[in-house]
């Protein structure tokens, strides 16, 4: 049984969440999307809400037979994998600038558990710039972002949106 965790913030997912996970699906028999749970740093969506609506995305994300969860976490990246005998990390790569941070978290993760590899996944070209941040601040201000992340993603910030005018 080959299992990974796929962490991140995913406040919002986006299109280039869900390439990562399209992808990883041939990898893996089961993919489980560790949301974690920082509410120090003010989400745009509470960590349920990110769980609830990664659920309802990945019928349209899934690739094969692997078996694809997602659970909300809270500490150590390392120990949830542990915890969930996950033998991988999966991480995406989106350019170069990304590659420093993410270098110092996989070998971070490695000596606290030496066990697990982190594996990188190279995102769709058509996403290499798509972030949350970014997805975040152009949809406040006004701008278009169809097609960099999923419409349930755009109408539920819409609903935010709305609720705090
Ligand atoms: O989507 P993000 O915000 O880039 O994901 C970052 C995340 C959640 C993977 C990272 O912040 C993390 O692993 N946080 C949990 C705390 C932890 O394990 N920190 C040490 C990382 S070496």
């Amino acid at each position: 049984m080959r299992r990974a965790i796929f962490p991140g913030s995913f406040d919002p997912p986006t299109n280039g969440h869900l390439d990562i996970i399209k992808r990883s699906c041939p990898l893996f028999d089961e993919i489980i999307i560790a949301v974690l749970n920082n509410p120090d740093k003010h989400p745009l969506f509470s960590v349920e809400e990110r769980c609830g609506i990664i659920r309802e995305i990945l019928p349209s994300v899934k690739n094969g037979d692997c078996k694809v969860t997602v659970e909300s976490f809270s500490g150590l990246t390392a120990d949830f994998a542990r915890e969930r005998g996950a033998t991988a990390i999966v991480r995406g790569i989106r350019a170069v600038s990304d590659y420093e941070y993410e270098l110092r978290m996989a070998l971070m993760n490695r000596k606290l558990e030496p066990q697990i590899e982190t594996v990188f996944l190279m995102a769709g070209e058509e996403y290499s710039y798509v972030s949350s941040t970014l997805m975040k601040q152009v949809f406040m201000l006004g701008g278009r972002v169809a097609g960099l992340i999923p419409e349930l993603v755009e109408s539920r910030m819409r609903e935010k949106l709305n609720t705090q005018k």
